[in-house]
């Protein structure tokens, strides 16, 4: 009899804590711009190691991060997941974001992958190199993303338009260490070596560069590991015609952005929300998705696959990426200014 009376009560006590809104002690709620299969079985990892339950909310970027705003206060999200330093500034910038104290996660993001001020961490990181034609290009004429803006490269290069974000950030990068008027000048040079009118997205300069249409192509380095283990024969063999090419080797690194994450100021599951990052920051996270997105892990010492070890090490731009959201309007006006369509 008291038996029976305890199991009821201690039903009614989970029942009740089950039913406080959006406050559950076992849920976490994830607005991401990243695939389901992509994220979905860390998500899951994470739910069988804590018991928090993950729910998955996933969009475009620009979408999700319109979706919160939109939200505002009332958002169940709890966790912003999105690509780009410039968007996550952009979040932050907009009060998306709240600053989170974690010292795992400020030991396992290297302070130049973080918003300095806590609002959100790169956990995985891009690398922005030049991608060369093999039999066009003796890769010993290539030093810097500024000598492309020498005349030997007119008519040579391939790259996205400058509504793109990644090349917002290369453009902000280049104005936090060489100031405004010196990009400007090196922009006018580079957009006039451009082989076509920008057009399509960084796969596309790959694959124009593969047909001939260009020499030199610009895009980020999970696009062509994508190509090079892809299932279409045409893709891999597009892919191998061209090589990597890492630029500013003697000065300030590769330009480097990364994708991340924050805990959103609407957050009601806080706690779990610091968890999860700081779960997608250990290093079985950081080799599992870094291996799937063909992105680098931000976390110093976690393995590399396969595709990107033949590649190579290389020297990484170490300004903090939070500058690429700091002078992203800057960048753009630039652009716009230099004829960058
Ligand atoms: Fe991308």
């Amino acid at each position: 009899m008291r038996a029976v009376s305890f199991q009821r009560l201690a039903l009614a006590l989970l029942l009740a804590v089950l039913a406080q809104p959006g406050a559950a002690a076992s849920e976490v709620n994830l607005y991401s711009s990243r695939q389901e299969k992509l994220i979905k079985p860390l998500l899951e990892e994470f739910t069988k190691k804590t018991g928090i339950k993950v729910n998955l909310v996933t969009g475009k970027d620009d979408a999700i991060i319109k979706r919160l705003e939109t939200e505002a206060a009332n958002s169940p999200a709890d966790v912003l997941f999105t690509a780009d330093a410039g968007r996550l500034h952009r979040a932050q910038a907009l009060g998306l974001l709240q600053p989170i104290q974690s010292q795992s996660l400020e030991e396992a993001v290297p302070a130049a992958y973080r918003d300095p001020s806590g609002h959100w961490f790169g956990l995985s990181l891009r690398a922005r190199p030049i991608m060369y034609v093999k039999d066009k290009v003796d890769p010993a004429t290539l030093s810097t993303y500024e000598a492309l803006a020498e005349p030997q490269w007119k008519g040579r290069i391939c790259i996205r338009s400058s509504d793109n974000i990644y090349n917002q950030s290369l453009v902000a990068s280049m104005i936090a260490t060489q100031g405004v008027e010196k990009t400007e000048e090196w922009a006018r040079g580079f957009v006039a070596n451009f082989a076509r009118r920008p057009t399509g997205g960084d796969r596309d300069q790959i694959k124009a560069a593969a047909a001939g249409q260009c020499d030199i192509a610009i895009a980020n380095t999970y696009y062509l590991a994508g190509m090079l283990n892809s299932e279409d024969a045409a893709e891999r063999e597009a892919a191998e015609r061209l090589a990597v090419f890492w630029p500013n080797q003697n000065g300030r690194g590769t330009h480097v952005n990364v994708s991340g994450a924050g805990v959103t100021r609407s957050a009601k599951n806080k706690d779990n929300a610091v968890r999860l990052l700081e779960f997608l920051a250990s290093d079985e996270a950081q080799r599992w998705y870094a291996e799937v997105n063909h992105e680098y892990p931000v976390k110093p010492g976690v393995a590399w696959s396969d595709t990107l070890k033949a590649w190579g090490e290389f020297k990484a731009d170490s300004v903090n990426v939070a500058k690429l959201g700091e002078r992203n309007a800057d960048a753009v006006r630039l652009m716009d200014r230099a004829g960058w369509k």
